[in-house]
């Protein structure tokens, strides 16, 4: 099997090539959580929450049903957009305030995204069904890969 690093600098690589010349925000979003989602079978839940004032509205997702809306400050999605702060969650029931959009996402890590003045725009959330998915290499690349797919975003979704 690939290994993990290896699949991100691929998918990585579709991402910016599908992406490039369409500045589009959603559109953007949507082929993201697509190809993440495609390139990584335990992505059970991969997609976006978006800025809408001091609350987080669903965006593009490829998974099962998600809250449409999330405080700042609740849950892992909440808590990412209130630090701007990565979070890698190994077990969401030890996480305080976990929202359980589906009872089977049981590991997440939470990406925020920000435009090209440094403001928040969005997080990316992905969930997984089993425990301790995520880690430094996801956070690497998941960061890595919002800024350079984000950074030069002009369409703010507001
Ligand atoms: N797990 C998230 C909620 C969103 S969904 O799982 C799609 C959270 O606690 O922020």
């Amino acid at each position: 099997m690939m290994d993990k690093e290896q699949k991100y600098i691929d998918v990585t690589g579709q991402i910016k090539a599908v992406t490039e010349g369409e500045e589009n925000l959603i559109a953007r979003m949507a082929t993201m959580s697509c190809l993440l989602s495609e390139a990584f079978e335990d992505f059970f839940w991969t997609g976006f929450y978006m800025v809408d004032g001091e609350e987080l509205v669903v965006g593009p997702y490829q998974g099962s049903l998600g809250c449409l809306r999330i405080a700042f400050g609740r849950g892992v999605c909440g808590t990412a957009a209130a630090t701007g702060q990565t979070q890698l969650v190994d077990n969401v029931h030890d996480f305080p305030g976990h929202i359980a959009c589906d009872s089977r996402s049981l590991s997440e890590i939470v990406v925020p995204v920000f435009d090209q003045d440094k403001d928040l725009i969005a997080v990316l959330d992905v969930d997984s069904e089993s425990e301790a998915t995520f880690d430094e290499i996801d956070k690497q690349y998941l960061e890595q890969i919002v800024g350079q797919v984000f950074a030069r975003c002009t369409i703010s979704p507001n």
